[in-house]
């Protein structure tokens, strides 16, 4: 019985000497996750041919769809490209493909899609949707690379999209191949002095 006592205030003990002290410290620690992970993120362009598990596609898209977008509409549409034939279609497409065992085409649906002073918010709103996935690709071990080397109306014949879903970019996905390292640019940011402005 003493025993137990004792384990049991020792692993209150810990416990408490473990929790954060207060919410700051939540903040700081929750912050922390968040910048290693953007810092742990590259572009991949070589990838394994080991095929990624249908759990992580879904957590892949569920971290899309949680994204904010113009008034809420959710214009966005995605294909997910992994059978051989649509892999082959899209490689012989754009070179930037890079042979993923996975390709997300992220499209809009242009009649969804707000639009203000003629121009429409799909783009953005992909580009957020996109961004949610890319991070949670990194999260779960996998590499990405955000691709715009296309050409949107020929990957729309290509896949007999409907008139309404516009491509906006591509993202290869699967996990990097041997040895793969971050490109040189990824090390190149400009300093926080050159892109932003206080007033
Ligand atoms: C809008 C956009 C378009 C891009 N298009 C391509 C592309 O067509 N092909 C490619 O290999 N990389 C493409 N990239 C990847 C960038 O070249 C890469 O993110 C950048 O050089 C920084 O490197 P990092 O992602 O490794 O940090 C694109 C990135 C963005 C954000």
């Amino acid at each position: 019985m003493k025993a137990i006592k004792l384990f049991c205030f020792m692993a209150a003990a810990m416990l408490v000497a473990c929790a954060p002290q207060n919410e700051q410290m939540v903040n700081d620690q929750m912050a922390n996750g968040f910048m290693d992970l953007a810092r742990a993120r590259f572009a991949v362009r070589e990838y394994a041919q080991t095929p990624v598990e249908q759990a992580k596609i879904d957590s892949i898209l569920e971290a899309g769809r949680l994204a904010p977008t113009a008034k809420n509409v959710q214009p966005q549409h995605i294909y997910v490209l992994q059978s051989p034939e649509a892999i082959a279609k899209i490689n012989e497409l754009t070179r930037c493909a890079y042979h993923a065992p996975v390709v997300f085409l992220v499209c809009y649906d242009t009649e969804l899609a707000w639009t203000k002073d003629g121009e429409s918010s799909g783009n953005m709103d992909c580009s957020i949707v996109g961004t949610h996935m890319m991070l949670e690709a990194t999260e779960l071990g996998l590499g990405t690379c955000w691709v715009k080397w296309f050409d949107p109306a020929e990957v729309a014949a290509a896949f007999e999209l409907p008139a309404n879903h516009k491509p906006s970019f591509i993202m290869p996905c699967g996990y990097a191949a041997e040895g793969v390292q971050p490109h040189a640019n990824h090390f190149s940011r400009k300093p926080l002095s050159e892109t932003v402005t206080y007033k």
